[in-house]
């Protein structure tokens, strides 16, 4: 039995076409005006609806142990909830706790997502240590089916690892054809300036973002691609927040580095008075980076809008307010980091940046699907509308107006930091590998029908095109 939608407008990074797509075991087999449907065919009318492929979030924290707490969201919650806001694939990070071994942190990660997801997932591995041992690892990591690394600058003494691990794991995974992605925050500064605020008895969220300036970010942002760069290697900078960061970026590709960038919903949309919210309200907001100011936030949207920055991802890590925020009431150190948004990010990208002509629909979807795929080695089968994909699509209603509210939200956690936002479209359909999981915003599917993603590394061709695509 197959599934026919009619009559919608498809909308992939290169095209806008008005055709009819037809799945049949879990992939599109065909794509063409006036399809006809089979007996015992499911039909979804998509008048005046677009058609995307499937988002792709490229950096989710589910179930992660981080600070003393857990994120509050498993593999089961966050892809519903991730499904319901049109996203049919995650890429989330194995955290290995110091000392554990990469494949042990893998075999964890696994048995997290197994049994749970409702959609596809891959993984990123970080490298929360390095040592000889570690790096002898990284090859198994790779035949794994791990093709990325993560590694963060920040977070001394914890997941962060130093200058001379950063540059071993760039070196180590450059002959793996594996991509290496990277927090940029400096670590030190960091470190200095979190121990003399708390002495000063400077304790309130707002101390959180003071912490953690620009520059220390764009300090961080050019020492990863300047590692990077003598180590002959790519670099994806993750979460990227601020202009001052942005500027070395731009630089590096300026002068022909193969640089690539994300950033978030929230640092798209969200700024540092946040941190004054009463009744310790700025706790919601501390993540890492932290929010920025209004002028970051539109040297972001520009920067999208320009192809300096290939992918917006959500970097979900959420913490319940009323609870594992509160660790943090006496010491804004203390706050967990992190925020939820896996649910959000179509709606808010097509609101406020397709709504008001920041970035074209066709540039919406690349940078919400395609780019993520072509970048993490899911696409073809994944990121776009064509006959032998996976059949991971969004049927998008335009005219569906909504408002984001942790009251109605499927995310598990109490507060949505995009709380209040107004939102128009919302998907009428999900479909994740040719079967509908979404439904007039309700999940219909089944927690525990996504597959392992193991990837292989691009080949140098893939790889060219690639960065002369993104
Ligand atoms: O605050 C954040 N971003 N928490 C999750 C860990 C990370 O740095 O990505
Ligand atoms: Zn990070
Ligand atoms: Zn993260």
């Amino acid at each position: 039995m197959g599934i026919l939608i009619r009559h919608g407008e498809i909308v992939t990074a290169l095209e806008r076409t008005r055709a009819d797509v037809y799945i049949q075991d879990g992939r599109i087999v065909a794509i063409g005006e006036k399809l006809d449907a089979h007996p015992g065919d499911t039909v979804i009318d998509a008048t005046g609806q677009l058609v995307f492929p499937g988002g792709i979030d490229v950096h989710t924290h589910l179930d992660m142990p981080f600070m003393g707490a857990f994120s509050t969201d498993d593999f089961e919650t966050g892809t519903i909830a991730a499904a319901i806001g049109g996203t049919t694939g995650v890429i989330d990070f194995v955290m290995p706790e110091r000392g554990e071994p990469l494949m042990s942190a893998l075999d964890t990660w696994h048995k997290k997502a197994r049994g749970k997801a409702a959609f596809d997932y891959a993984f990123h591995m970080a490298v929360t240590h390095y040592s000889e041992a570690v790096g002898a690892e990284l090859p198994k990591v790779v035949e794994a089916g791990i093709t990325s690394f993560k590694t963060f600058m920040a977070y001394k003494g914890a997941i962060g690892i130093d200058d001379e691990g950063l540059f071993a794991v760039m070196r180590k995974t450059r002959d793996l054809g594996a991509l290496v992605t990277v927090h940029a925050e400096n670590a030190e500064v960091i470190d200095t300036y979190v121990k003399e605020l708390v002495a000063e008895g400077k304790v309130h969220p707002r101390y959180h973002a003071l912490s953690r300036p620009a520059a220390a970010e764009a300090e961080a942002t050019h020492r990863a691609i300047a590692l990077a760069n003598i180590a002959d290697r790519s670099v994806y900078i993750v979460h990227l927040t601020c202009d001052e960061a942005l500027h070395h970026v731009q630089h590096a590709q300026a002068h022909g580095h193969p640089v690539m960038a994300e950033t978030c919903p929230q640092y798209l949309l969200l700024d540092d008075s946040r941190y004054e919210e009463p009744d310790f309200g700025g706790a919601k907001y501390v993540m890492s980076p932290p929010l920025r100011k209004p002028k970051d936030n539109e040297a972001l949207w520009k920067a999208l809008a320009q192809g300096a920055i290939q992918t917006v991802a959500t970097d979900h890590c959420p913490f319940n307010f009323a609870v594992e925020k509160q660790k943090g009431r006496d010491n804004f150190a203390k706050i967990p980091n992190g925020a939820p948004g896996i649910e959000n990010r179509l709606g808010l990208l097509y609101t406020y940046g397709v709504l008001p002509g920041r970035i074209s629909l066709q540039r919406f979807v690349e940078i919400f699907a395609t780019n993520p795929a072509k970048i993490f080695g899911l696409y073809p089968r994944k990121g776009t509308i064509a006959v032998g994909c996976d059949a991971d699509l969004v049927v998008f209603d335009p005219t569906i107006k909504g408002r984001i509210s942790a009251k109605t939200h499927h995310q598990r956690v109490d507060y949505n930091p995009f709380e209040g936002f107004e939102t128009v479209g919302a998907p009428t359909h999900v479909l994740v590998n040719g079967r509908v999981v979404v439904e007039g915003g309700k999940f219909v599917g089944e927690p525990g029908s996504g597959r392992y993603l193991s990837r292989t590394p691009l080949t140098a061709g893939q790889k060219q095109a690639v960065l002369a695509g993104v």
